[in-house]
């Protein structure tokens, strides 16, 4: 499986926010799969440590890239780094994502999360689509969310910025394929990662999620691309998604998930 994902996806792989959560899995993963792969985030110093344990383990080239998807010149320093390198597949995986009701959260944090979840992957596909389109091959993964199927309360802003990915990631399914180019959307549900945990969901409330280990997650991500615009790991987040986009209607839905986000994060700011 290797051979095939190397020459399909390879020799490099982009990762973004891959010090840690999602992003670090999935570096340690597309390494075990053969791929050589440019880390980016801004914990530097957590980014040097992650990288060099994946590369001490998997014998990859892991490079690590620290800096911060929102500044708007961030490509300038990307570009110098990725120089001569052909990046097969793009993993936009860094996102900013404050819990919090939105009357109690400043302007400057809300546009700050669209500079990190919109205007950094757009600038990143932007970026490197061509040049896989060129190549007559590669893959993007661009993580969305659970959260994006509908409005959520408590996350307002940070859904909408996740409906985005999705809506993006499945017009560039469409345009690229006929170039050999695979595009897939990722909406992970609960997920126990750092980002995850630090805003501290309630356990009790918890225990009714099936909260994934990001291992899964990003096994069932990789073994999905290229066979359609979106993936919804684990069972019962795809049963979760039949329900609330097929069978409720959207008033329902929004409250539902309304509720469950109160019972997870109400009266915490
Ligand atoms: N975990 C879940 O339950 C879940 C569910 C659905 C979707 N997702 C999506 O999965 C992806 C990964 O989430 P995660 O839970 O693994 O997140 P995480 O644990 O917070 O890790 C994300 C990494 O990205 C970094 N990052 C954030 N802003 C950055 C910036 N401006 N420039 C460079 N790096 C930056 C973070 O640094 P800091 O820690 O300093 O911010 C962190 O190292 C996100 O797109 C998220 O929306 C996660």
């Amino acid at each position: 499986m290797s051979e095939a994902f190397r020459t399909k996806y390879g020799p490099w792989a982009l990762v973004t926010g891959a010090a840690r959560g999602l992003g670090a899995e999935f570096t340690e993963q597309l390494a075990t799969r053969g791929l050589d792969v440019v880390a980016v985030d801004v914990l530097g110093d957590e980014l040097q440590q992650t990288t060099k344990e994946i590369a001490e383990r998997s014998g990859r080239d892991i490079r690590p890239v620290a800096l911060d998807l929102s500044s708007p010149d961030f490509m300038a320093t990307l570009g110098e780094q990725t120089e001569g390198l052909e990046i097969g597949l793009l993993v936009s995986n860094a996102a900013a994502g404050p819990v919090g009701l939105f009357v109690d959260r400043s302007l400057e944090e809300k546009q700050k999360t669209v500079a990190i979840n919109v205007q950094a992957p757009l600038a990143l596909v932007h970026e490197f689509a061509p040049k896989m389109v060129a190549l007559g091959r590669g893959g993007i993964l661009i993580l969305s969310s659970g959260s994006a199927q509908q409005g959520s309360a408590y996350v307002a802003n940070y859904a909408a910025t996740k409906a985005y990915n999705l809506i993006l990631a499945e017009g560039l399914w469409q345009e690229l394929r006929e170039h050999g180019v695979d595009v897939m959307a990722l909406l992970p549900g609960a997920t126990a990662t750092p980002g995850y945990n630090s805003a501290n969901p309630r356990r009790e409330t918890e225990r009714w999620l099936s909260v994934m280990a990001p291992r899964d997650v990003v096994t069932e991500a990789l073994d999905s691309l290229g066979s359609g615009p979106r993936w919804v790991p684990g069972r019962a987040n795809r049963v979760s998604a039949f329900v609330i986009g097929k069978i409720l209607g959207r008033k329902t839905a929004i409250r539902l998930i309304g509720a469950m986000m109160h019972s997870l994060y109400g009266s915490k700011k």
